[in-house]
């Protein structure tokens, strides 16, 4: 495991930098990308750099929320926001509102695995230790699904949208483990304490994200803030 941990300001270029490095050589990648409000400097960073995705790049969202398709809410508004859809290649995602959104999110981690499964998974990290919505209680191994959103996860997206969505779909926790590299972002002192349990507490399904810790490649960017909590050992 590797932890990189910088000044706030200097967020989104080292997490720019870090997937720059996962991404040097690696032919047509196929990547995971993730929402919410963590990899924005990430993105920001990207645009302010004019970073482009390889031609061959193949894009998928982690995750989306039970909107239907023109809610502002949804990831696909998320990332045409913030990722130019005139500069990026299309990111796959499950439209919830498919006539049967558990078949849609199976089409798509069909297409993943057909593409080889992931290069690289990008992820935030849910202040309950979720990864994508593989919510507490996901196993190692869970796959791609529809799931119930917890009360936890539900309340770190109240506010601008409304109602507040209850369901959402999901890459599986098996899809991201088999990433040959994983690339975790966490930025803000809400975020300290689920960094360090997820990197050094006992691994437990109640923590999802405590099972990158057996990950052979995990690079992690976080701000100081977020690193606040970890061991001097991971800091250094
Ligand atoms: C959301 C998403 C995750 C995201 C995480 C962290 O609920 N499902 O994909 O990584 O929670 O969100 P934020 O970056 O806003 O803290």
């Amino acid at each position: 495991m590797r932890v990189v941990a910088v000044p706030p300001e200097e967020f989104g270029a080292a997490s720019l930098a870090a997937l720059r490095e996962l991404l040097a050589g690696v032919e047509a990648p196929v990547i995971a990308l993730p929402t919410g409000n963590t990899p924005v400097a990430l993105y920001a960073e990207m645009v302010r750099q004019g970073y482009r995705f390889t031609h061959d790049a193949r894009l998928f969202a982690l995750d989306e929320y039970c909107y239907p398709r023109a809610h502002p809410g949804t990831n696909a508004a998320f990332f045409a926001r913030h990722l130019p859809p005139a500069d990026f290649p299309p990111i796959a995602l499950t439209a919830f509102d498919a006539a049967d959104p558990a078949l849609e999110i199976e089409r798509i981690c069909q297409d993943l695995h057909l593409a080889g499964g992931l290069d690289v998974a990008v992820l935030g990290i849910g202040v309950n230790g979720h990864l994508g919505f593989n919510e507490p209680g996901s196993a190692p191994d869970a796959p791609c699904r529809v799931v119930d959103l917890t009360e936890a996860t539900r309340a770190q997206v109240a506010g601008p949208w409304q109602p507040t969505p209850t369901r959402g779909v999901t890459l599986g926790m098996d899809e991201l483990m088999a990433a040959k590299s994983v690339l975790v972002l966490a930025n803000g002192p809400g975020k300290a304490a689920i960094l360090a349990a997820a990197l050094e507490a006992p691994q437990t399904p109640d923590v999802p994200a405590s099972f990158l810790q057996r990950h052979p490649e995990l690079t992690v960017v976080c701000d100081t803030a977020a690193a606040a909590a970890l061991s001097a050992v991971q800091r250094a």
